[in-house]
């Protein structure tokens, strides 16, 4: 019976427990056994070592939960007919309400079923945790990782997260039987464990707001994040209009201008900065002040302007809201606010689509799971044309650093081409 474990890693997205959610119900419907890893690869190096002693009896009781489980006993089928049972330890972890709570203070790698995920399509953020893990980049975070890993029997892990967590997965994946060999020649694991665990499968879905992640149409948490953008153009665009004022708004995205640009486009902006396409004329101060004047000249009462925040010129100087408030102001004498959105962009209860998408996307990486072999690369699952998608990891990766590259390189019209093969000048 395989073990699969899921994290999810590096920024929270909306979407993330919704792939929780899904991997542990379709790899439960598959006959195997589940795992959730609290706190990203942090929680992967930190392991359950400190586990029973500071945990009450009643939650740490690991074997006893097993040995009852409709699961431990029985196959997938005898499971389905037992799904109002739980059969994980988050339902049972004391606090009732999160599965941070108390009792798995120091367990972070813990069983969980059916009804441990039940509802958690509707939550925002990942309630397992997650982390920018410092530890699990170095050699001697993944060894401890990979013997954490092996102690609890797991053969396979799900990573949702972001470009950066993904490349950890593929490294962690290529270092296996290094990390392996080694383990067992320090008498951290037996040989017998050795054997059994030669091979690690590994899948990753993209949580990220940023949708910033190549060959895939969307990233899991991209539209919630998107569609509260909009909301808060809405709600700035009443104040401003009653004012006939100008607002800046400052969206999130890193090195990607998608959030930026798809918001300006539904929220009806006057101009949009973003890093892939910077303005053209040597001074966008002008080129801005041009199109807001004739705007303004048309009889607009109120503008708005969206500056992703990576943003920049030509020359790659970053372009910050306050600046371009003060050109607003000084220039054609708007009474301009700046309003930076941060994160509420990020967290909240995900859209339908970012229920949709983890749903899908989580039953496409078990069977990726199931069906990987030493032979085959690991995937990342993604979506293109709305078809959820397959595709080898380190290519999307390595297509990724290649438009940021590009930017670095004020090669924008191939960091645009990146990102749409379709787009043309
Ligand atoms: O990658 C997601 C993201 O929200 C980016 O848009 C943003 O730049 C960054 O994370 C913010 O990170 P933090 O929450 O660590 O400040």
């Amino acid at each position: 019976k395989m073990r699969i474990a899921v994290l999810t890693s590096g920024g929270d997205s909306a979407g993330m427990n919704a792939v929780v959610r899904s991997i542990v119900k379709s790899a439960i419907l598959k006959g195997c056994e589940t795992y959730v890893v609290r706190e990203g690869y942090e929680g992967l190096v930190r392991g359950n070592s400190e586990a029973v002693s500071s945990v009450p009896t009643s939650s740490n009781a690991k074997e006893h939960h097993r040995s009852e489980s409709p699961l431990a006993s029985g196959d997938a089928d005898s499971f389905v007919h037992n799904l109002r049972f739980g059969d994980g330890e988050l339902l049972r972890d004391g606090t009732g309400d999160h599965p941070g709570g108390r009792s798995l203070k120091g367990r972070y790698i813990v069983r969980v079923g059916w009804d441990d995920v039940r509802g958690w399509f509707s939550q925002g953020g990942t309630l397992i945790g997650t982390a920018r893990s410092v530890v699990f980049r170095t050699y001697e975070g993944r060894l401890t990782a990979a013997s954490n890993l092996i102690k609890e029997g797991i053969d396979a892990i799900a990573v949702c997260g972001g470009d950066g967590s993904l490349t950890g997965a593929d490294v962690f994946r290529a270092e296996w039987p290094k990390l392996v060999a080694e383990l067992a020649t320090q008498g951290r694991i037996t040989p017998e464990q050795a054997k059994a665990h030669a091979h690690l499968r590994i899948v990753g879905l993209v949580g990220s707001i940023d949708n910033d992640m190549s060959m895939t149409d969307l990233t899991i948490g991209a539209p919630t994040a998107l569609h509260r953008i909009c909301e808060a153009i809405d709600n700035i665009d009443s104040t401003a209009f009653s004012h006939s004022r100008a607002f800046v708004l400052e969206v999130m995205g890193r090195h990607c201008g998608w959030l930026a640009l798809l918001a300006g486009v539904s929220g009806g902006a006057d101009f949009i900065f973003i890093p892939e396409r910077p303005p053209e004329a040597d001074s966008w101060e002008d080129e801005m002040c041009k199109m807001i004047q004739r705007h303004r000249e048309i009889g607009k009462r109120k503008t708005i302007v969206i500056v992703a925040e990576g943003a920049h010129d030509k020359h790659l100087n970053p372009i910050r809201a306050e600046y371009v408030k003060d050109v607003l102001t000084e220039r054609l004498g708007l009474d301009t606010r700046v309003t930076t959105l941060g994160h509420t962009q990020r967290g909240g209860r995900p859209c339908a689509y970012d229920r949709l998408l983890p749903t899908l996307q989580g039953v496409e990486a078990v069977e990726a799971l199931l069906e990987a072999t030493p032979d085959t690369p690991s995937y990342m699952i993604g979506v293109a044309e709305n078809k959820i998608t397959r595709v080898p990891l380190m290519d999307a990766v390595r297509m990724t650093n290649e438009v940021t590259q590009a930017i670095k390189d004020k090669d924008f019209d191939k960091a645009m081409s990146l990102r749409d093969p379709e787009f043309r000048e």
